[in-house]
């Protein structure tokens, strides 16, 4: 027989597992690097726009189709477009994007685990070295932590909806948010901090291009999990009592001011690291940044507060990424989880079990990607760059297909459930959502600019990694 449906206990512990799926290695560090490239506030504004104008529709009808149908991607695509088979197989990328999206996310959230176990251990400064990164992430010793890894995050699966993921929500995000406070606290006191902030908050009209632009709404996209169906899963244990359009909002606004408080944390530090540090020498990848250069920046507060002062600032700061991590990591793997147990009608246990040994298969190659295994490290090659299993993983499912999951929601939404149906939805448990700015604004753009704008990222980033 099949178990009862999952459900969040409150508002509040919905509110809280969403941003714990939204805030994850994005706020933390690709976000300050991006606004501060791309013309700080100015960058921010264009950011701010996407997501009121962009996302938010798109996050209401990602909960809504989830709540309607109390089912997963699969079942949600079916059930609402009435079985039609083209519908089902969309659903099916929305299980597919993040199955696969879940096995580099592992990989990056193993290193993390590696990393603060080097910090505890007085490691700070090989971490700094130029050559460390490349070669902790070749150790064999790594498949040791990712099975700790994967038995902390199953476990926490096992647990279901309330019990597990809303649980581990709500002790690591309040527990996040005070961290992230007195870190930035910490750093804002720092010699030079001021230029970072000048850097990251003085706006700079002149470097918005239609690029920036674009890269405003795929990370927008990116950093509140759209496009991954992780929120028509998370719709589907929304309580019907509940406003989907304010919780949504309150979703929206947690990630967006942990991205910016991050931008408060890292910019400053980094230049008072080096008060000579231009934009062009920050990397855009959040994993080089992450991993190879911010440890380079907490030794180099010996200077103030002494080796091990530097060592507790750095092991706090990689706990707090560990975490909103973590928690995004959870959130991924109970997307596909959650179709087993909807569609093969599996009990959670088999379903965690099943999971648990199909990211395993692939957990193993993305693992041996950066350098111990050379076929996957150079697993092939594209847009004139030699790829590893890993990168090919992450351009695919995680640079590529979003914005193309999200534009189908879109379309799907607007043209086959039909805006009065999404409507009806959004108004269970919303009275003023009827008739209101909001509704308007929705039932004019989810089937027009929405889309287009979606279409247009998805293409460009085509010719961006492809081409
Ligand atoms: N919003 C997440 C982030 O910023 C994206 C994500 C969610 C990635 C879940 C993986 C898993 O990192």
């Amino acid at each position: 027989m099949a178990e009862e449906r999952g459900q969040f206990s409150s508002r509040v512990g919905f509110i809280l597992a969403a941003a714990g799926s939204a805030v994850g290695l994005g706020n933390m560090v690709a976000f300050p690097v991006m606004a501060s490239k791309s013309g700080g506030a100015a960058f921010l504004i264009i950011y701010l726009f996407c997501i009121a104008f962009v996302c938010y529709p798109v996050m209401m009808a990602e909960i809504a189709m989830g709540r309607r149908s109390q089912r997963n991607p699969v079942g949600a695509f079916t059930d609402i477009s009435g079985g039609i088979r083209r519908w089902r197989l969309v659903g099916m990328l929305g299980i597919l994007t993040p199955f696969m999206i879940a096995v580099f996310y592992t990989v990056i959230t193993v290193w993390l685990v590696v990393y603060i176990k080097e910090i505890a251990l007085g490691g700070l400064e090989t971490l700094a070295g130029d050559a460390a990164f490349g070669e902790l992430v070749a150790r064999p010793s790594l498949f040791l932590y990712l099975a700790f890894l994967l038995a902390i995050v199953f476990f926490v699966l096992l647990g279901g909806v309330k019990g597990g993921i809303e649980r581990l929500a709500r002790i690591l995000m309040p527990t996040l948010a005070v961290m992230l406070l007195l870190l930035t606290v910490f750093v804002l006191t720092l010699d030079n901090a001021i230029a970072g902030i000048t850097y990251y908050l003085i706006p700079d009209f002149s470097k918005v291009t239609p690029t920036v632009v674009n890269n405003a709404v795929s990370h927008a996209f990116f950093s509140l999990s759209l496009g991954m169906g992780i929120l028509i899963t998370y719709g589907s244990y929304f309580s019907k009592k509940d406003s989907i359009p304010h919780s949504t909002r309150m979703v929206a606004i947690a990630d967006t001011s942990v991205a910016f408080f991050a931008g408060l944390l890292i910019l400053p530090a980094i230049f008072a690291f080096d008060p000579n540090t231009t934009t062009d020498d920050l990397s855009t990848s959040s994993v080089s940044l992450i991993f190879s250069f911010l440890p380079k920046i907490f030794l180099s507060m010996q200077g103030a507060v002494g080796y091990v002062g530097a060592s507790v600032v750095a092991a706090i700061f990689f706990t707090l990424v560990f975490f909103a991590a973590l928690t995004s990591l959870v959130s991924i793997i109970e997307i596909p989880i959650s179709c087993w147990i909807d569609e093969w009608k599996f009990s959670r246990k088999k379903a965690v079990v099943f999971q648990a040994a199909a990211l395993t298969v692939f957990a193993i190659p993305a693992t041996m990607s950066l350098g111990m295994s050379d076929f996957f490290t150079n697993f092939t090659s594209y847009g004139g760059i030699s790829k590893s299993f890993f990168d090919v993983v992450s351009d695919v499912f995680y640079s590529t297909i979003l914005p193309l999951v999200g534009f189908t929601v879109c379309i799907f939404a607007a043209y086959r459930w039909k805006m009065s149906g999404l409507s009806s939805e959004l108004s269970v448990g919303d009275e003023g959502f009827e008739g209101s700015l909001l509704q308007k604004y929705m039932n004019f753009s989810l089937g027009t600019i929405i889309p287009v704008v979606l279409l247009v990222v998805f293409v460009s980033t085509l010719f961006q990694i492809y081409i």
